[in-house]
């Protein structure tokens, strides 16, 4: 199963260079595992050519809604009821005038004014020139779509085509991609506040060395980016690692135990659920050394003595919010062996309602992992899956223990 298995999306291509990205972003749907019917305006087709459009989604396009290859000759019904959604990328400033006055004289403006809007979502990528994003019209036009149920799917900052830098380009379409992945999930976690911490931390022994774990920081990441698909606000605090950060997730970035216990204790006043999933480092070098420790020849090894890091879980836990649940905690452990006994005994011992046990060097570096979930009711086991796969199914079961926990 991919993220778009079995939807089948619309993508209506207007008059925008844009248009080049609209070839990779059809590509990138069909990876997911959808289908993608392709409708373009007459401008598009100035920029790209329906012939590259209909090899990349392996359908015949559509430009015109006096087409007669369609038997019933009402393209614009049989288009709208099929779809799933309707993605607008790019979405021209013009085309978006037309889609607020409710015009419908080409084939794409009319089968987004004939699609039942109950049930096919209007998704819009803009794309244009940054005086004519920042244009009051523009903006209007935005904000009244968005009243009118449509998604805006926001826009890049950069270099544009014309020369100039500014706010108006099309997402990439990658960004496109995965937004509307997280469009379809289920929006569980709306109104929330998620912090979460990620990855290893690093713990300075002199300017150039360190102690540090095998930590990816991939389970974290994916917690956030499947908390934000579920509609929460999202704060990520990241040990060093290389991975890009989800959409729409705000980052931080720290080295050490005593960093990222800084920065989550500045986040965490207005969150309403903590997700620990870093590996901190237990210990830190005692006394870091200002310079680099250099051999001196005799052969004699540095003495390193270590003092145990600030447990960042059990402070957040432990606080009065972590307490009475006004934040909810949710830890993960890290085990070799016992994971059952371990990750039990872990939950009591920092507090936390709800502990989510791994095998550390089973899932270490790795895309995919299995989890046990041990909470006051007992134990709830995930098979072995993708970590993003399986970080949608805890954040459902998060949400759904959040939501005992207020009806109580
Ligand atoms: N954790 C933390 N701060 C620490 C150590 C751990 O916030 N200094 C959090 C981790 O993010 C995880 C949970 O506590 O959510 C358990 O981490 P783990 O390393 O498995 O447990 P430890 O408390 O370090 O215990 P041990 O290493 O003895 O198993």
């Amino acid at each position: 199963m991919t993220d778009l298995t079995g939807k089948h999306i619309v993508l209506g291509l207007t008059g925008g260079i844009a248009c080049y990205k609209a070839a990779e972003l059809c590509r990138a749907l069909i990876k997911e595992g959808a289908t993608v019917q392709v409708v373009m305006t007459e401008a598009a087709a100035q920029f790209i050519t329906p012939v590259t459009m209909q090899a990349l989604s392996n359908r015949p396009v559509y430009g015109s809604q006096w087409d007669v290859r369609a038997p019933n000759n009402m393209l614009h019904i049989n288009l709208s009821r099929e779809a799933d959604a309707i993605l607008i990328a790019p979405c021209s400033a013009d085309f978006m005038a037309k889609l607020v006055q409710g015009h419908a004289d080409d084939l794409l403006s009319l089968m987004c004014l004939a699609r039942p809007l109950d049930k096919v979502p209007l998704l819009i990528a803009p794309a244009m020139n940054r005086e004519m994003w920042a244009h009051p019209a523009t903006q209007r036009n935005m904000a009244q779509l968005a009243l009118d149920g449509s998604t805006i799917l926001g826009i890049g900052r950069g270099d544009q085509a014309c020369g100039e830098t500014g706010d108006g380009r099309m997402l990439a379409s990658a960004e496109l991609r995965d937004d509307v992945i997280a469009f379809f999930q289920p929006k569980t976690l709306v109104g929330e506040r998620v912090l979460i911490t990620a990855g290893p931390t690093y713990e300075a022994i002199d300017p150039v060395r360190g102690i540090t774990n095998l930590s990816s920081g991939k389970m974290g990441f994916a917690m956030a980016r499947a908390a934000r698909e579920a509609g929460a606000e999202v704060t990520l605090v990241a040990g060093p690692v290389s991975l890009a950060t989800p959409r729409g997730v705000s980052r931080f970035d720290v080295k050490s135990a005593v960093d990222m216990l800084q920065v989550v204790q500045e986040k965490v006043t207005t969150a309403t659920i903590f997700i620990a999933t870093a590996a901190v480092a237990d210990w830190r070098p005692a006394n870091a050394a200002d310079q680099k420790i250099k051999k001196d020849g005799s052969g004699k090894t540095p003495e390193l003595s270590f003092v145990e890091n600030p447990d960042i879980l059990a402070i957040v836990a432990q606080s009065p919010r972590g307490q009475h649940q006004a934040l909810y905690c949710v830890g993960f452990a890290a085990e070799s062996h016992d994971l059952l006994a371990n990750a039990q005994a872990k939950r009591l011992r920092k507090g936390v309602p709800l502990l989510v046990g791994n095998i550390g060097p089973a899932t270490f570096g790795q895309d995919d992992n299995a989890l046990l979930l041990v909470d006051a009711l007992g134990v709830t086991d995930m098979a072995r899956d993708s970590k993003l796969s399986l970080a949608r199914k805890l954040i459902a079961e998060i949400s759904t223990r959040i939501k005992m926990k207020n009806q109580k």
